[in-house]
């Protein structure tokens, strides 16, 4: 069991999900999202700290607060995911494993979404199934944490 609880952050207009475009990021809100990550956890022998802001620098002060507090970062870093410098700069200096998740697959949506700042700084990224991505990506940090490589 890590003591550190793994970071779940979530970026601008995630606190949205459930009425925002529902035929993209389906009908889940961002609390039921919230509430599997914590049941699937607790599962795993792990705890979660699920957080999100629409501020980007907010964003950027927890991914280096998680370096010292985190086991682990799973960040949904939203529309920041495709501008944010600062974002990827922050995760380039902390040494704490990061997963990129995305709800929908930004590789069949437009092409703006195709760069993200995130994935050069991820250890890994998983993106196109829904809420299930979280729950995907905490297995794969479980195993990460745990030492599985
Ligand atoms: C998103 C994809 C981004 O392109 C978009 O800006 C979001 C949500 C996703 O989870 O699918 O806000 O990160």
């Amino acid at each position: 069991m890590s003591q550190l609880p793994i970071y779940i952050l979530n970026g601008p207009n995630l606190n949205l999900l459930g009425e925002r475009e529902p035929e993209i990021y389906g009908r889940a809100t961002l609390a039921e999202i919230e509430a599997e990550c914590a049941s699937k956890a607790k599962a795993l022998g792990h705890s979660t700290d699920f957080r999100q802001t629409n501020i980007e620098g907010e964003l950027i002060s927890w991914i280096q607060e998680a370096d010292k507090q985190a086991g682990g970062v799973i960040l949904n870093a939203a529309a920041y995911t495709h501008t944010s410098v600062g974002l990827f700069d922050a995760l380039s200096a902390v040494s704490v494993p990061v997963i990129e998740v995305h709800l929908s697959n930004p590789y069949k949506r437009e092409t703006f979404r195709h760069n993200s700042f995130v994935s050069p700084a991820a250890r890994g990224v998983i993106c196109g199934f829904g809420a299930q991505s979280y729950l995907l990506a905490l297995e794969a940090m479980a195993k990460l944490v745990g030492g599985e490589k």
